[in-house]
């Protein structure tokens, strides 16, 4: 059976490519879903790529994930939670597949209540400011752990 790993998104990246086009660039999430696909395909993976705007739902996803046989792992831009939320920190540190943290921008350039995440402590790694292409590179980091 073909491993499925997980791109998991959060809130307001339904908007990628509309909204702060100076920050996020201009591709949209369809865009970066393509990415993934072709990414996740090199490794021989199926990927599950999904956003909500809903915290819960994330945890849900991320309870999937873990309950998912083979699962080589999660992407995950949490956005906006990354800054607020100990529910994705204790869900993350709760199932055992390797979460990567992504931000296509480079949080600690910006507002100072974007430096800290409740992710990065229990993440597996964490790929920051490289733009949408960062989530290729997450990808690749969780194929190259094996
Ligand atoms: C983001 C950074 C977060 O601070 C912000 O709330 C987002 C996007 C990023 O990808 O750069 O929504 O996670």
């Amino acid at each position: 059976m073909t491993a499925t790993v997980f791109v998991l998104n959060g809130p307001n990246l339904n908007l990628l490519g509309t909204r702060r086009p100076e920050v996020y660039g201009s591709t949209t999430l369809a865009d970066v879903e393509e990415l993934c696909r072709a990414e996740a395909a090199a490794a021989g993976w199926a990927c599950e790529f999904r956003q909500t705007n809903h915290e819960g739902e994330l945890v849900d996803w991320l309870h999937e994930a873990g309950r998912t046989p083979d699962c080589p792992g999660v992407v995950l831009n949490a956005g906006a939670y990354t800054h607020t939320s100990v529910a994705l920190h204790d869900a993350i540190e709760a199932v055992d597949v390797p979460v990567v943290e992504v931000h296509i921008s480079n949080v600690h350039r910006r507002e100072s209540f974007r430096h800290h995440s409740y992710l990065s402590p229990v993440a597996a790694g964490i790929v920051v400011g490289f733009g949408v292409p960062g989530y290729a590179l997450a990808l690749r980091g969780l194929a190259t752990r094996g």
